[in-house]
């Protein structure tokens, strides 16, 4: 790693500019900060909330939100609360800082590779594009169908040229059209729009043959597309191109580009969130533009905190019958916790949103009034399945909605549900009421509460590891004294951020510079999750005193004996397969050693 991933002379002026930009000063323009103890607070501007959990280290010159796990330098809070990206956040500091930008920066050899190579692959996009754009008018008589069923699903011309909806007529069209054009082949596939055929090796349109829908992100770049094949089919509907270096799934929503244009010319009192494409159309061309789209998956943190940009108040509009999934409910957590207000959009059964908006924007605008709190909508959704007429399915109606009752987190909100209930039941206030007190806190059959953690993390056995090299690294960042005598060259490392916080520790001890954290948010991504979980570390007592020495020497054994065993299974493995005499005795004699050192490790740990 050379110095991260700017050229030497804007390395220079970004130093020149963060000494300028004092990120406690910085803030404190934006929100009102407080000192208390060794650090100052704020109440966050990046989620909602009444007391302070956002943490300002002067001395470090980063921030940190408990609360939404924010965490960044002062171009990184400038880029969150402008809505910008890295250079205009430079901007706006230099222009505080009364500097001037030096032009070029992305000059190290790495960093100009993959910016080539991002460019590379946005060009080829945008002129797919184009050219799926302009099959649909061309005149082609195989583009008749495509046009047949755009004018079948209502959409005029305006929202199609609005959505830059386009066709693919065959397989080979696009990779004749973009191989004329001078494009690398390995670019073309790195793309996503081209595939290669295991059988002969030729390139085809990954999206042949299918109604595309171009994915744009929030700087008006085409990332990828989807594509729907018009025949009737419950099976492999749509496609998409694949993830790249520019389309992440997990960071993207469908009409963000469009959102943000809104934005500009008004506030947006709340956002819509569909599932599919065409929802987000059919919508948009009725009139509700604050719309964007998942994409069929589960939300992700990622997509809670893109939205929460332009608003804090989310309608969720999925299919009619959604609720049933828990996988949606619990993605719908994540909107909670990235402290947005959330409502569900009720659907008449069966129904998605375009159905509904097909039928008038009134329709959809009446679904939208009957929009309702989380809670309220999973006892609305129970209900559905049972005939409260019948005596048996209401009373095993009223077991399971008590249960829903008992997870309110107010007693406002419980009475209230209970006087729907009993509204809808016949039954007295006051027997629900007994009911729900004898349900027992955490008896077996009550609804496993929805997880509050981060839901990406799983509790394998690689917990033990990753939980291990995050203290040792946090101990190294914030320079210990028992972490001092410790290499990181010496951890088996696996993890990606964990590897370039390693790097840049090791680049700063062997050039005898400080250790600051804050570098750091140059050269991970932005919002890395793996990284705040590492900064989360320094707060508290966490990495002081004797018993912090201790877990760091428990966790530095705990990961080299498992290199060491990972090790030991590559040697007898090659071992098994090795065939020469010489070869087999080289590797027994590198078992033994590999042997040799786990007794030693073991032999220290007692
Ligand atoms: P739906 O199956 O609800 O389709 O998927 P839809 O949007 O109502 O499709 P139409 O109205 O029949 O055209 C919702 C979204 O999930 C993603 C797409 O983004 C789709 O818009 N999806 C769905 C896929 O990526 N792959 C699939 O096979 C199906
Ligand atoms: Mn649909």
């Amino acid at each position: 790693m050379s110095g991260g991933r700017f050229d030497s002379e804007f390395a220079t002026f970004l130093r020149a500019l963060k000494q300028r930009s004092d990120i406690v000063e910085v803030i404190r323009s934006y929100v009102a900060v407080d000192r208390k103890g060794g650090n100052y607070w704020a109440c966050c501007p990046f989620h909602h909330e009444k007391t302070p959990s956002f943490a300002v280290n002067e001395g470090e010159q980063f921030y940190h939100c408990f609360g939404c796990q924010e965490s960044g330098d002062v171009i990184k809070f400038v880029q969150e609360i402008e809505s910008t990206d890295f250079m205009g956040a430079v901007r706006i500091l230099a222009a505080r800082a009364k500097m001037t930008v030096p032009e070029s920066n992305f000059d190290t050899e790495e960093a100009a590779r993959k910016k080539k190579k991002r460019d590379a692959m946005a060009k080829i996009l945008l002129d797919s594009a184009r050219f799926y754009l302009s099959n649909l008018y061309s005149g082609d008589s195989r583009a008749d169908g495509f046009l047949q069923y755009i004018s079948g699903r209502g959409l005029a011309p305006t929202t199609v040229k609005k959505f830059g909806l386009g066709a693919s007529l065959d397989f080979y069209s696009l990779p004749d059209y973009l191989s004329g054009k001078g494009y690398f082949k390995e670019d073309l596939v790195d793309s996503g729009v081209l595939a290669l055929s295991e059988k002969n090796g030729r390139m085809y349109d990954a999206l042949g043959g299918r109604l595309i829908f171009p994915i744009i992100n929030a700087f008006d770049e085409v990332i990828g597309f989807g594509g729907r094949v018009l025949e009737k089919t419950k099976f492999g509907k749509y496609k998409n191109t694949k993830e790249t270096m520019l389309f992440d799934k997990s960071k993207t929503l469908y009409n963000i580009n469009l959102l943000k244009k809104l934005k500009r010319e008004q506030p947006i009192k709340d956002v819509i969130i569909v599932e599919g494409y065409m929802d987000t159309i059919s919508l948009y061309q009725a009139g509700f533009k604050n719309i964007v789209a998942s994409m069929g998956t589960s939300l992700t943190k990622e997509q809670a905190r893109l939205i929460k940009r332009y608003t804090d108040n989310v309608l969720i509009s999925y299919d009619g019958d959604f609720a049933g999934q828990k996988a949606d409910l619990r993605s719908l957590e994540i909107l909670d916790e990235a402290g947005l207000n959330l409502r569900v959009v009720p659907m008449p059964d069966g129904a998605d949103p375009d159905d509904v908006a097909r039928q008038g924007a009134d329709a959809y605008q009446k679904c939208l009034d009957g929009a309702m709190p989380l809670i309220d909508y999973r006892l609305h959704a129970l209900e559905r399945g049972y005939d409260l007429t019948k005596t048996e399915d209401k009373r095993r109606f009223v077991a399971e909605a008590l249960k829903i009752v008992k997870e309110a987190d107010s007693e406002t909100v419980r009475e209230e549900l209970l006087k729907r209930l009993r509204d809808r039941t016949g039954l007295t206030y006051h027997a629900l009421e007994r009911d729900l007190r004898s349900i027992k806190k955490d008896s077996e059959d009550a609804p496993t509460p929805l997880p509050k953690e981060k839901l990406s993390e799983t509790a394998s056995g690689t917990d033990k590891q990753k939980k291990a090299t995050r203290f040792i690294l946090a101990a190294k960042l914030f320079s210990a004294p028992y972490a001092q005598e410790f290499s990181v060259g010496d951890l088996p490392l696996k993890d990606e951020t964990h590897i370039i916080i390693a790097q840049y520790i090791m680049e700063r001890e062997e050039k005898r510079e400080r250790i600051r954290p804050s570098e750091l948010f140059e050269l991970l991504d932005e919002n890395c999750a793996e990284f705040n979980a590492i900064l989360d570390l320094n707060y508290g007592e966490k990495l002081i005193g004797d018993v912090a020495a201790r877990f760091f020497a428990d966790s530095v054994n705990t990961l080299k004996k498992e290199g060491i065993e990972e090790e030991l299974a590559r040697l007898n493995q090659a071992y098994a397969q090795a065939t020469e005499e010489t070869e087999r005795r080289e590797i027994a004699k590198k078992i033994g050693e590999c042997v040799q050192k786990s007794k030693g490790l073991n032999r220290r740990k007692i």
